[in-house]
């Protein structure tokens, strides 16, 4: 049975990846909608993109929503230097025929948990947790209508990547992830712990580009542009691929390893800002509210990406 999901993003080249991941998946999952947050660039920009992954996807049956356009406190902090000014660079894709859905994002995530059956809807976080706090603050009994938030964000032994202790989707909307890591929800957290360990390598880009569909050289581009950032700054041989390893869960669980334990958001601190304070060796009392994600098999990894990736147009 496919899981149900809606995707909340802000692509973001690797956003990009984790949704036609999905999108190539349809036994796997089932996406009832793609929600747009303001994160690596604006709001209406990370719509936009959306609506050309999509597009190029084949699947404009999926329904694309934008959702909050900043922080529930904090100003906007964007990601150009890392995404490029439109926050998809690398591929020269159309401009979307396909509009964005009327009505708010938030609406769209309520108003679905709302109709469907307890526990039967996943929430897919790949940038800042805004649209999900709202969510949550604007109607508290779907907390127990989700079955699982897979989110990609954190890092605890990996350190942060926007500053020394934090990582940028948890960094950006500080308040909007504490208001999520309290809620109760089963998490599922994918930090730079594992998505440092997904390495887009040369010639895991070239197979991308080797498949000979539109995808995979729309994928190539992207990966392409948007490794130069880590490249220069980790001097690895590729960039991490983070966002991917939250759909790629939810299709082979089997490729990752981690353990149950409490994740608590700083808020409070402005030097610690938005650091997840990860109680891996549970010195404390506190809940044991998420799955941690330490590590992954990037090989098996890297070929579930190119398998489905073949299978789009
Ligand atoms: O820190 C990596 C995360 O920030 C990814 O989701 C990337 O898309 C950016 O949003
Ligand atoms: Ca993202």
């Amino acid at each position: 049975m496919p899981e149900n999901i809606i995707i909340d993003t802000d692509p973001g080249q690797d956003d990009a990846v984790a949704i036609l991941l999905a999108l190539a998946s349809p036994g796997d999952i089932n996406v009832l909608g793609i929600v747009a947050v303001a994160g690596n660039v604006s709001l209406g920009q990370n719509a936009k993109n959306a609506l050309k992954v999509v597009e190029l996807s084949g699947r404009t049956d999926i329904p694309v929503f934008a959702g909050c356009a900043r922080p529930l406190r904090r100003p906007l902090v964007t990601a150009e230097h890392v995404h490029g000014q439109t926050g998809l660079d690398g591929p020269d894709l159309p401009e979307p025929q396909k509009r964005i859905e009327d009505g708010h994002g938030v609406d769209f995530i309520v108003d679905t948990l709302r109709r469907e059956p307890e526990g039967s809807v996943s929430l897919c976080a790949l940038g800042p947790l805004t649209n999900i706090a709202m969510a949550l603050i604007k109607a508290p009994e779907i907390a127990k209508k989700i079955k699982q938030i897979v989110l990609m964000g954190g890092a605890y032994f990996e350190v942060g990547n926007i500053t020394p202790t934090a990582e940028f989707n948890i960094y950006v909307d500080p308040e909007a992830a504490d208001v999520v890591f309290s809620s109760g929800v089963p998490i599922i957290m994918m930090p730079l712990d594992v998505t440092h360990q997904m390495l887009s390598t040369h010639k895991r880009i070239e197979a991308f580009e080797a498949l000979g569909n539109r995808t995979g050289a729309a994928v190539a581009a992207m990966l392409g542009f948007s490794e130069r950032f880590d490249l220069e700054k980790y001097g690895w041989n590729g960039a991490p691929l983070h966002d991917p390893c939250v759909t790629a869960y939810l299709i082979a669980p089997e490729i990752f390893e981690g353990r149950q334990c409490n994740v608590t958001i700083e808020t409070a601190s402005e030097l610690t800002r938005g650091m997840s304070v990860t109680d891996y060796w549970h010195v404390t009392d506190r809940p044991k509210n998420t799955f941690f994600v330490r590590s992954g098999d990037s090989d098996a990894f890297y070929a579930l990406l190119t398998e489905r990736l073949a299978r789009l147009p």
